[in-house]
């Protein structure tokens, strides 16, 4: 059976990118069915249509107007990466797997959640002075990046670290994390656990 899923996106795409190279490669479980971007010139766009993913550009105060293309794409899951806005109740609604009892959405973060939400996340652990920081990613709830986690995987910070190479540490892990995360929650192999799995 061939999974659905779209993508929610707001900027440069590598995560984005792995979901949608993965899914080109393992046609036969996953399909992209779409994305959508709340801003027009992002460049994940431009790495939807290089690889005739369906896209459309939906500002993020039409909420309802991003449901309803969704579901006119026929999406079941739906991956947040680098999504910089909070999706409504309704829309988590409308992903619910009551099954699961959870959304069918996705969102990745980079910090050991539950520390370190919101903006600027790979900033506040490395200003926190922290010697490990890491990658989540998690299902979606009402909260900001909160919700079931389905992986996480840590790195440590370096004597010599500034932001940019901590920051770079982390970056290389964000998107096979993701790729693992999706097979993993698609397949069922990993069971999606409410607090820190580290
Ligand atoms: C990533 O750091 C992700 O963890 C965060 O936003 C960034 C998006 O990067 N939520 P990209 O657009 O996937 O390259």
């Amino acid at each position: 059976m061939t999974h659905k899923i779209a993508i929610l996106a707001s900027g440069t795409g590598t995560n984005a990118t792995a979901i949608m190279d993965y899914a080109a490669l393992n046609s036969n479980f996953v399909s992209v069915v779409g994305m959508i971007s709340n801003k027009k010139d992002a460049p994940v766009l431009q790495r939807a249509e290089e690889r005739k993913v369906p896209f459309a550009h939906i500002p993020h105060k039409y909420q309802d107007r991003q449901i309803d293309q969704l579901n006119a794409w026929g999406a079941e899951w739906v991956c947040l990466a680098g999504y910089m806005r909070i999706v409504t109740s309704e829309f988590l609604r409308n992903f619910r797997d009551d099954d699961r009892g959870y959304s069918r959405v996705l969102n990745i973060h980079p910090s050991l959640l539950p520390e370190f939400p919101g903006m600027e996340a790979y900033e506040q652990a490395f200003v926190a002075g922290v010697q490990e920081s890491g990658v989540t990613v998690h299902l979606v709830d009402e909260q900001l990046d909160h919700g079931p986690i389905i992986l996480q995987k840590s790195f440590n910070r370096e004597e010599n670290d500034n932001l940019a190479s901590f920051q770079d540490r982390g970056r290389k892990i964000e998107n096979q994390l993701y790729v693992d995360a999706l097979i993993g929650v698609l397949n069922k192999s990993i069971e999606p656990r409410q607090q820190k799995v580290l």
